[in-house]
């Protein structure tokens, strides 16, 4: 099958980088969420980072104007869905929403479509349990920035077929990015491995080991990661981290998953990182 429309559902943060992205290298864009408000300023969000791009001169003006003209916008989801030939579902990391947008998608999509989801830790073969398409539903696990990393983990349920991750494996490279086939286990890869190093950074401080500042420049300078685990901790949402170690603890029940205890605590505080303007830092 030839994946040419698709729908993103979801105006957030990875939402409107995977619908910049698609629509960036060809495809037709719907992106869907039920905030108009939220659509409005995902548009702004990607105007802005097309910007970005023409200004170091990666993408033209007319190249910009093409991407934006190829997306369009809608607050209705049986509309968003009708004519899709890929769903790639964004929303809220709660499972509850996810099996209510994947049941509607079920019922209004075309039979061959296939559903996707950009889930960080919910089972890929959970979310396909709740439709009668788990052949064609498969993970697509994509990196904040969207526009700027260049993985996509591709998430094999027990039951996704062969020509559906295919089809998928294709599309992503046709996206400029490079996927990687994992088996559906908590955390997948990414996760598995990254949130551990971030829980262990976050132990790091409760016990005083060193200052905030100086376990970030242990990581960036020794290790040359972009950011510091900390700094990468607050620019992730110190939420979704502890959301995602407690998946890894309970997924594998393995004590070494266990959340750290200030982890916990800073986001009982609403200390949330970046988007609530405090974590490890303060913006
Ligand atoms: N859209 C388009 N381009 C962008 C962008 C965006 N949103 N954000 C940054 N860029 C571009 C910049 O224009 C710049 O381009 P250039 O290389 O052509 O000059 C390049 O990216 C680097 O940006 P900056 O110079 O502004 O800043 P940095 O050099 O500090 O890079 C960063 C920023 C790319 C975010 C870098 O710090 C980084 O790689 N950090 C790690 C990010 C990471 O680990 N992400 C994964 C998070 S985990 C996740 O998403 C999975 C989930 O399940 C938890």
């Amino acid at each position: 099958m030839s994946i040419q429309t698709i729908t993103v559902i979801g105006a957030g943060t990875m939402g409107n980088g995977i619908a910049h992205v698609s629509a960036q290298h060809g495809f037709t864009v719907t992106l869907c969420d039920v905030s108009q408000a939220a659509l409005d300023k995902a548009m702004k969000t990607i105007t802005g980072n097309l910007d970005r791009q023409v200004k170091k001169e990666a993408i033209t003006e007319d190249e910009k104007n093409a991407t934006l003209a190829r997306i369009t916008t809608q607050t209705s989801l049986e509309e968003a869905a009708r004519a899709a030939d890929l769903v790639i579902e964004a929303a809220s990391e709660r499972l509850e929403i996810k099996q209510q947008i994947f049941a509607t998608l079920d019922a209004v999509c075309k039979p061959d479509a296939i559903l996707a989801s950009n889930t960080s830790s919910i089972s890929i073969t959970l979310l396909a349990g709740g439709t009668k398409r788990a052949d064609k539903f498969i993970g697509m696990h994509f990196f904040n920035p969207v526009p700027v990393m260049k993985l996509c983990e591709i998430i094999r349920g027990l039951a996704t077929s062969d020509e559906t991750y295919t089809t998928v494996k294709d599309m992503a490279e046709k996206l400029s990015k490079v996927p990687v086939e994992v088996q559906d286990y908590p955390g997948f890869i990414s996760n598995r491995i990254l949130m551990p190093m971030i829980n262990e950074a976050v132990y790091c401080v409760m016990e005083g080991i060193a200052s905030i500042e100086d376990i970030d420049t242990v990581m960036k300078l020794g290790m040359a990661h972009p950011m510091g685990p900390l700094t990468l901790a607050d620019f992730i949402g110190l939420d979704v981290c502890l959301s995602i170690m407690e998946v890894l603890h309970d997924g594998l029940g393995d004590t070494k998953y266990r959340p750290c205890p200030l982890l916990r605590k800073m986001v009982a505080a609403g200390q949330l990182g970046r988007k609530s303007g405090k974590g490890f830092y303060a913006y």
